[in-house]
């Protein structure tokens, strides 16, 4: 799989320019991944209509409130985004939880909220630079996941995406090398093992995020515990995206 997540960018023009853009580049291409777009949530309706007129991507949100419905004023309720056709959100992603201090049991509460709407959460984690530095990053990332997912049963994990994103790759230029990545996502499949047992583990779908971009995707996706991208920069650029959608 590869996400695009395009964070807080674009205009509705430059939205919908893209999102074009994209169709037709991948209804020409013959990528053999799935292909989500995570566009800013006002745009999701416009983006939704696409889609679903050309099948060749799903929509997902960046963010949903922790509560289900009521006086929440400036939120975005789980059945508000499954009522726009979304089937994915992107939840924990560390912008998130450095801007707008998302702590792990919020985290835990929005991914509830989207399991019970049929919206595929995927939930972000990775550590900062000073606990690699550290050699922290195994025991901050099995806690993150621990703390966030663990208590759901074996039916629910099923449905939720993993997206292992360094703190400091994100949109700095400097990846993880592909030792690393597949270090940390092998890490978290034994992690998944150890609770849920080989099967699920191996069926869960583990992304890569952190400056993965045209040029450095083949390379990153090569690893077997590699499933994919969840993409930041690079998913603003159409031929870039879908260079990466390519790099299976
Ligand atoms: P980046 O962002 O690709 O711009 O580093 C990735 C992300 O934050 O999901």
């Amino acid at each position: 799989m590869v996400a695009g997540n395009w964070k807080m960018n674009k205009t509705f023009q430059e939205a919908e320019e893209l999102i074009s853009e994209l169709i037709q580049e991948f209804e020409k291409s013959e990528h053999g991944c799935d292909v989500v777009i995570c566009p800013p949530a006002l745009y999701l309706e416009m983006a939704s209509d696409y889609s679903n007129d050309s099948g060749v991507m799903a929509i997902g949100a960046q963010n949903v409130s922790e509560y289900e419905k009521g006086a929440y004023t400036g939120e975005i309720s789980a059945p508000m985004l499954a009522s726009m056709d979304v089937s994915y959100c992107i939840v924990g992603h560390s912008e998130r939880r450095k801007y707008f201090g998302e702590t792990d049991k919020q985290i835990a509460l929005k991914i509830e909220r989207l399991l019970e709407n049929a919206i595929s959460p995927i939930f972000c984690c990775g550590e900062l630079l000073e606990e690699r530095e550290a050699e922290r990053h195994f025991e901050v990332v099995e806690k993150q996941i621990e703390e966030a997912l663990f208590h759901f049963g074996e039916e629910e994990f099923s449905n939720i995406i993993i997206a292992y994103e360094p703190v400091w790759a994100i949109g700095t230029g400097k990846t993880a090398t592909p030792e690393q990545a597949q270090e940390m996502h092998a890490f978290i499949r034994r992690v998944i093992t150890n609770k849920y047992g080989e099967q699920v583990a191996e069926n869960t779908t583990i992304l890569y995020g952190g400056s993965c971009n045209a040029k450095n995707a083949k390379e990153l996706f090569a690893n077997p515990d590699v499933d994919g991208g969840l993409i930041g920069g690079a998913s603003l650029i159409a031929k870039d995206f879908v260079t990466i959608a390519n790099s299976f």
